[in-house]
């Protein structure tokens, strides 16, 4: 009796031990992921919000509600949420030709960024989208590079 006993906790406790080991690592690597994306994303909108000063805020303004009907916003834009792989192409290639944004027309032409790389385009449309649309989300370089291979023009 007391020998089995004996013998069944030195076979459980080992046993009971790497299943809570497995429990721990699993969890871990879920949360360790996700956590990761979403210190990826900060760091995104963080380098997009100096870039977006850099290159977008003498137009756009400095909170993104653009300039009386010089210049449209890109916070709380209807025509950015609307198409977010067409407001990437713009923000590297620019953009002639009448827009409504929020039922208010424009018509300036927005110059070229071309220095910008695809991080970097990256990096300012998480910011706009994060911080001035409150749209949740990440945008990888890989996603920049084949929306912009594919713009029209
Ligand atoms: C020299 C001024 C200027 C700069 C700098 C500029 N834009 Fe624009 N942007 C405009 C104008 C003007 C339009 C409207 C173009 C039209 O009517 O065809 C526009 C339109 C847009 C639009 C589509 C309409 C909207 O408001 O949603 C987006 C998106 C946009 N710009 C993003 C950017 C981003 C991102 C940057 C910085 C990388 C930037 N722009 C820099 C002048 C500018």
């Amino acid at each position: 009796m007391q020998m089995s006993n004996l013998l069944r906790r030195g076979f459980l406790l080992p046993l009971s031990l790497i299943f809570s080991l497995l429990i721990v690592f699993s969890c871990g690597s879920g949360d360790g992921s996700s956590m990761k994306s979403n210190i990826k994303q900060q760091q995104y909108v963080n380098e997009g919000r100096d870039l977006y000063a850099i290159y977008c805020a003498n137009c756009h303004g400095p909170n993104g509600k653009g300039l009386a009907e010089l210049f449209p916003p890109v916070a709380q834009s209807d025509y950015l949420v609307a198409d977010i792989n067409r407001a990437i192409c713009i923000a590297k290639n620019g953009l002639e030709g009448e827009v409504v944004v929020n039922g208010t027309n424009y018509d300036l032409a927005m110059p070229a960024n071309e220095k910008l790389t695809n991080l970097e385009v990256a990096e300012i449309l998480t910011f706009i989208l994060n911080e001035m649309n409150s749209v949740d989300t990440l945008l990888l370089v890989s996603d920049v590079e084949d929306v912009l291979r594919n713009c029209e023009d």
